[in-house]
């Protein structure tokens, strides 16, 4: 049904964790999911490897630029979602997925400079986009946020982005220990030890208002197609 991949070529700017929280989001509320790991770094299959699989999630790895069409087309036929977890850089993977995609994920640190690699491949989506002649849908969602105040450099980088016409998600994925902990544990998010990880619940709330915006968007797509 959906392809959504994960991309900013900055590194540490929160496109694993997303690609992990929503697929497990998903999975959760029953869906079928496919991760595609298209990132040297394996951390998606690692993950995979610590724990059994939530039931409804695959995953796909070793996936290279002359392979990831494939990949993800037969993904496609398998599974409701397909969620791509791109490397950290702007290579010839991540030019493919973003033409296949249905919907770009941009996560983005909010801080001005984390916000230069947001804003580099938002100009490679939108020509790739020109290039394909059709809309390429794309989105920013800030990560590593601070729970408790709205900070003055990330208001500063929203309005930067609402002048350049970029969208944003209105939810951000907030700092927390256990979203760190599910990459060293494996499984699923509430399924974490409560009493060695703290915020658990609020983590596991945290994904699922993104996972519901990320949803919605699709959603409205699909419509607008039919
Ligand atoms: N919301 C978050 N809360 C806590 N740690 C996070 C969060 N997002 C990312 N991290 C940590 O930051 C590092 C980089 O995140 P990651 O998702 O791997 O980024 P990328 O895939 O873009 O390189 C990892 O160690 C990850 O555990
Ligand atoms: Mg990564």
């Amino acid at each position: 049904m959906a392809i959504i991949s994960m991309a900013n070529p900055k590194g540490g700017s929160g496109k694993t964790t997303c690609a992990l929280l929503l697929a497990t989001e998903i999975a959760r509320r029953g869906g079928t999911v496919t991760l595609i790991d298209a990132d040297p770094e394996r951390w998606i299959t690692k993950w995979g490897q610590l724990d059994d699989l939530p039931d409804g999630i695959q995953i796909v790895s070793d996936v290279t630029a002359d392979c990831i069409i494939d990949k993800i087309l037969d993904a496609q036929e398998q599974t409701q979602f397909v969620i791509v977890d791109l490397e950290g850089t702007a290579n010839m993977s991540v030019v493919q997925a973003i033409g296949i995609s249905d919907l770009v994920l941009v996560p983005t640190q909010g801080s001005t400079m984390d916000s230069q690699g947001g804003a580099k491949i938002i100009k490679l989506i939108r020509q790739q986009a020109r290039a394909l002649r059709r809309e390429v849908p794309h989105t920013v969602v800030f990560t590593r946020t601070s729970a408790a105040i709205q900070t003055r450099s990330l208001s500063h980088v929203r309005e930067l982005m609402a002048k350049a016409g970029i969208p944003t998600l209105r939810t951000s994925i907030v700092e927390r220990a256990a979203f760190r902990e599910v990459f060293a544990m494996g499984g699923d998010l509430p399924d974490l030890d409560h009493s060695q990880v703290s915020g658990v619940e609020k983590a596991t709330m945290n994904a699922g208002e993104f996972a519901d915006e990320v949803l919605a968007i699709l959603k409205t797509q699909s419509q607008e197609v039919a």
